[in-house]
């Protein structure tokens, strides 16, 4: 296992706790962690990664990186799909990530790197493929990231890009237009700024220069505030009160609506996560 460092770049403090999770107080990174653990353990994430895994397709002997692979659940995954004879580089930005990721290690062929996907500390054409689930959402420049995931993988190698369209997240069972209100205040908060970065990888993989590209929408559908809670901190009244950005009394009328729709059963949220998969051309 191997370890180096990145430098820091001040911008991404600006975005989601997700940007800089090392910059977080100690209370707000464990509540980041097990939000992340959480997550992949949600059966629509799952199904999202079912969906990326089908497309990507990981063989034996195949070295991958997975960029911004969090606590290396997933990369842990590869590393079963490509077995002993391949590897798998899992590469986060946040070191106290890393150490998480390092402390649940399975003994799978999986090295931890720190590192940003935006200046991968990598040689050109040095792996067969890339996974880089929900990432590119919380970096400052996404195609410079495409880029560098690009040089890094082979001609021929596939890159797997899974991200969030957060502009189609919809709400029923509450009050019209209270789910809009709350979303606008908590944009840049819970949320990246730029909120649409899932519709918008195809046309990045294009732009880059990837052929053969799929993308596939995935819906996530929740039917209970609980379940949604999970992977949407708008509907989860665990997240502490000072990291809400909406003003007095707002949250707590949403709250009250979102569990009311519970208990009445007819509380509905949709969102949609893109799995955009492209191949490295010759140079
Ligand atoms: C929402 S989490 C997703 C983690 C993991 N891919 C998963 O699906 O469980 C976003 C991850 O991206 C990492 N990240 C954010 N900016 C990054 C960057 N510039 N380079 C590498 N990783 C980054 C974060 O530290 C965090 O682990």
């Amino acid at each position: 296992m191997e370890m180096n460092n990145c430098g820091m770049e001040p911008a991404q403090k600006d975005r989601t706790p997700f940007s800089d999770i090392d910059a977080l107080s100690a209370q707000m990174s464990e509540i980041v962690l097990d939000a992340l653990t959480a997550m992949g353990r949600h059966p629509e994430i799952q199904r999202v990664r079912r969906v990326a895994f089908d497309s990507l397709g990981p063989r034996p002997g195949q070295r991958l990186l997975d960029a911004g692979s969090g606590s290396g659940d997933v990369a842990r995954m590869l590393a079963g799909m490509v077995g002993g004879s391949g590897e798998v580089l899992a590469l986060d930005y946040s070191a106290s990530l890393t150490a998480t990721a390092i402390d649940r290690h399975d003994g799978s062929n999986v090295r931890y790197l720190t590192g940003d996907v935006c200046a991968l500390d990598l040689p050109d054409d040095c792996v067969d493929g890339v996974w880089c689930e929900r990432v590119l959402q919380h970096v400052d420049d996404a195609d410079r990231a495409i880029a560098e995931l690009a040089r890094v993988t082979r001609p021929g190698g596939r890159i797997c890009l899974v991200d969030t369209d957060w502009g189609s997240l919809a709400f029923d069972g509450m009050p019209a237009g209270l789910g809009e209100v709350v979303m606008a205040h908590v944009r840049g908060h819970f949320t990246p700024k730029q909120h649409d970065m899932g519709r918008t990888l195809r046309r990045r993989l294009v732009a880059a220069g990837l052929t053969r590209l799929t993308a596939t929408p995935v819906t996530c559908f929740f039917a209970t505030p609980e379940s949604a809670a999970v992977v949407l901190p708008m509907v989860n009244p665990e997240v502490p009160v000072e990291v809400w950005a909406t003003p007095p009394g707002l949250r707590d009328e949403w709250l009250a609506c979102v569990e009311a729709a519970g208990a009445s059963g007819t509380f509905l949220a949709v969102l949609t996560i893109w799995v955009v998969t492209g191949t490295v051309p010759g140079r």
